[in-house]
Parts: structure tokens; sequence; C-alpha cells
């Protein structure tokens, strides 16, 4: 059989598995097992991809060990660590990941379309613009990602900005557009290796400067934005590499990660624009507003026991309950106050955690069923009705400052409405902020009382509480 068709066909069986793989990610009931179909996709590309290496391509041939050599190499550092980092990656640690690993793609699109332009593979305009585009949305989404990593992991400075950054940034963007342009039309595809460097270079750059001066509550955004960006670059080397597996799973990718982008922007009432320009040239210094009253502590029993009679509980969970993984604790207290009669609900905000629906898999994990759980948009109301709100390792996605500071990072942000309950308790370790680490004036209003210490041993007080009131 004609190696070439194996190859071929590979590809395609590869695409569906990514694409069915994505549509059982949709629910969390099918979502794990989406993860293992899509798996098997990538080891039907890789296998095929390692296949390609063997001779089959014309070009390939007369380096055949040199290219399996490398290929082995590539496939063990790339398994190993993604094994190795894979098994140890904390859950809180998981959004750094995912953003250091879709960069990776993003470089890996960036470097094909450096390997096409330094050989001069690229022929023909089409493919010649194709390629710098490619190159230059994956370099962007490189650099910015591994920005985005480090603001995650604590390594950077959340609010880096310096005066007059709009113009550094677009002047960037047009240097490195003007070099692109001369690589196609100035040298049609043949430009000297320094001027190809010049042009990533300008790229790498780019990304850096567009991602340091965004923080605050934006970060979601802008990692689902370089994801579109990855699915798009990958895609675009597909093309010119005419690699059906490249062209389709960076398309979904491309599709997918776009439209994450606008719901996730939807949901912080931003333009993705306004994301990525509004904090051009900001002093970095917010105003923390008006804030009056003082922070109340409350013991965890107390409160507890408020619970325990009280009618109608709504709990927000947030960041922290991932930090303490407090979740099955959670739910057994939950249990136990829905024993006593009490209607429990849970509230999720779309930004809530580090990552995209990254409290669904908390509670969906401890067998919170999802018939209590709700989003922002269809339980806000309800916080008004509600006898006790309780905030679990919430902060920013609780803070009223994103309704009424204008020059809050989070202003205009919808936040679940907390406040509005009869009563609030808020669960944290100490005076520790938010992500977008501004003060948050919830703390101290007269409804609020804050129970100190990590939202698991707070459980577990809470949960010794109630039972040890009996019936
Ligand atoms: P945050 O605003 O990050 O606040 C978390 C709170 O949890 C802090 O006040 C912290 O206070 C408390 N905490 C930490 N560890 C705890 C523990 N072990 N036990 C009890 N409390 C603990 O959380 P949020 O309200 O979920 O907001 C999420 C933020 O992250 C938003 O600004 C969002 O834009 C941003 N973000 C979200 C994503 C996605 S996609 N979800 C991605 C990147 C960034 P103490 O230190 O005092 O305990």
């Amino acid at each position: 059989m004609n190696p070439n068709l194996i190859i071929d066909s590979s590809y395609i069986a590869a695409a569906f598995l990514f694409i069915y793989g994505l549509k059982r990610m949709s629910s969390p009931v099918t979502a794990r097992s989406g993860i293992v179909v899509a798996g098997w996709g990538m080891a039907v590309a890789v296998a095929a991809s390692f296949l390609y290496v063997f001779g089959v391509s014309e070009e390939a041939r007369p380096h055949l060990w040199v290219n399996v050599g490398l290929a082995v190499v590539a496939l063990g550092v790339g398994l190993g660590w993604a094994w190795i980092s894979g098994k140890r990656v904390a859950m809180t640690a998981m959004p750094q990941m995912v953003a250091i690993y879709n960069g990776l793609g993003g470089g890996s699109a960036a470097l094909i379309a450096a390997v096409e332009l330094l050989g001069g593979h690229a022929t023909g305009v089409v493919e010649q613009v194709v390629t710098v585009v490619g190159g230059l949305i994956g370099s962007v989404s490189f650099a910015g990602s591994v920005i985005a990593w480090a603001k995650l992991d604590g390594r950077i400075n959340k609010t880096w900005r310096i005066k007059g950054q709009q113009l550094l940034n677009g002047t960037v963007m047009l240097a490195t557009l003007a070099v692109g342009l001369y690589i196609v039309f100035g040298a049609q595809g043949h430009a000297p290796a320094g001027v190809v460097i010049l042009f990533f270079a300008g790229a790498l750059v780019f990304g850096v400067l567009m991602t340091m001066p965004i923080g605050g509550a934006d970060m979601p955004v802008v990692i689902s934005l370089y994801n579109a960006f990855t699915g798009l670059a990958v895609g675009m080397e597909g093309f010119v590499l005419q690699n059906p597996a490249l062209m389709i799973a960076g398309m979904v990718v491309g599709s997918a990660g776009t439209l994450l982008t606008l719901l996730m922007a939807k949901a912080m009432n931003r333009s993705v624009s306004n994301v990525i320009f509004s904090n051009f040239g900001a002093t970095g210094d917010e105003d923390q507003g008006d804030i009056k009253g003082s922070m109340k502590p409350a013991e965890a029993g107390d409160a507890a026991v408020q619970m325990r009679y009280a009618s109608k509980v709504i709990f927000a969970p947030g960041y922290g309950l991932a930090v303490a993984q407090a979740q099955h604790k959670l739910y057994e207290f939950v249990k136990l106050l829905q024993d006593k009669g009490v209607e429990v609900k849970f509230a999720i905000h779309p930004v809530a955690g580090r990552m995209p629906g990254h409290m669904n898999v908390l509670l969906a994990e401890a067998g919170v069923p999802y018939d209590i759980i709700f989003d922002m948009e269809d339980i806000n109301q309800e916080f008004a009705t509600a006898d006790v709100a309780v905030v679990v390792g919430a902060n920013d996605t609780v803070n009223p400052a994103a309704r009424t500071n204008k020059s809050s990072p989070i202003y205009g942000m919808p936040i679940l409405n907390v406040d509005q309950a009869r009563q609030v308790y808020v669960i944290k370790r100490g005076q520790g902020k938010g992500y977008s680490g501004v003060e948050n004036e919830l703390f101290f209003r007269d409804n609020c009382n804050l129970v100190y210490g990590d939202a698991q041993k707070v459980m577990m007080a809470m949960v010794q509480a109630v039972k040890e009131l009996g019936e």
C-alpha cells in the first residue's frame, strides 16, 4: 500500500478524533472520556508524523537516520517532560501549565515558519504570506503565553506598565510588519537570515510588550486569546506544509479559542480590544475606593449553627477552595444542611478560580449534583432572598468595587451579588487580596463576617459544629 495514503488517512482519523474528543468535552459528564479520545487522536497524528520521517518523503530520504534520531530525541524529551509535569502538577497550578503548553504550540508553529523562510522553501506569494502571518501570530502567542505563565505563577509583578506603552507597542508591531512585508514582496521569500531573525525577534518582543501590562481580572481573556492565536498559527503552518492534521486541528483550536475568548470577554463585561489596550499608559496606582467600616471575625461553629437554622444558603466558591482542596468537606457540610431541610445552592462566577470551569470541575469531583449548581446570571437575583451567603475562598468575583469604583482594575466586571444576602460569611486565611490585588469592600460591610482559616479546616469545624447540635 502507498505509505502516503496511510499517512494521509491517519491524519484524517486523528482530526476526527480531535473533533469528537472536543465535542465530548462540552459536558462535565463526558469530558473525561473526551480528553482520552483527543489523546488517542494525538497519538495517531504523532505516529503518522513518525512514519513520514521514515523516508516516505522524497526530500527526507537522504537524511533518514539523522531524521529518525532527531524524531526519537524530540519524542523522548516531549513525552518525558509532559508525563512528569502532568503527574506532578498541582490542581491549582494547572492554568500556568495550560498557558505554557499553549505557548509551546504557538512557538512550534513559529519554528516551522522560521525553517520555511530560512530555507527559502515557501514558494509563491500566498504560501509566503501565510508562512509569515502564521510565524508572526505563533511568535506573539509563544512570548505572550510565557509572560502569562510567569504572571499566573506569581513570578512577575502583575501590574508592570510604562508610560507611552501604546506608542511603543504600535511602533514595534509596525516595524515587525514592515520586515514581514519585505520578506514576502522585497525578497520574494529569500530574505537573508538576519532579516528573518529580526522579524521573529520583533514578533517576540511585541508578544512580551502586549502581555506585560495586562493584569487584574483580565488574564483569563488573554490566555484564551493566545489559545485562539496558537490554533490559527498551527492551521496556517499546516497549510504551508500541506498537512491535513495540522490544518484541521489548528482550525478547531482557533475557532474554539475564539469563541471562548468572546464568551470570557462577555462574562467580564469587556470587549477584547478593551482588555488588550485599555491598560496601556496607566500608572498602576489603583484607587482602593472609599472603604468604611471594619472587618469583623466570626467563629466557624457560630456561622455553621446559623446556617443550620436558615431556610436558604448560597455558597460562592473561588480560588481558595481549589487551594485548600476543600470541595469534599464543603459538600459533606452541604449534605448535613440539606438533611436539616435547608435549601442550598452554589453560585458560579464565570472566572472564579484560575481557569474556565475551575469551580465546576472541583464540585463535580466532590460529587455535588449539577442541579444545585447555577451560573451567575441564573442565580444573582436570588441572593436578595438568601438568609446566608458563604464566600469560600473567593474575592474578586464578589467585590462590589467592580460596580462602583471606576479606577479599580475590575471595574465593570459583573460580580456575584453575595452582599445582598441577609448575612455574608467569608472564609479566608487572613488579609490576602484577590488575584487583581485590590481591597474588597464587602469584607467591611455591616452584614459581613470573616471566618478566618484554611477553607478545608473551616469546613471541618462547621461539619463538627452541626453534628454536635444533633437533631
Ligand atoms: P481570588 O480573587 O483570586 O481570591 C482568592 C481568595 O482565596 C483570596 O482572598 C485568598 O485570601 C483566599 N484563599 C486562598 N487560599 C485559601 C485557602 N487555603 N483557604 C481559604 N481561603 C483561601 O479568587 P476568585 O474570586 O475566584 O477570583 C478569580 C480571579 O482570578 C479573578 O480576578 C479572575 O479574573 C482571575 N483569573 C481567573 C482565571 C479563570 S479562567 N478562572 C484565570 C486567570 C485569572 P487569603 O490569602 O486571605 O486566604
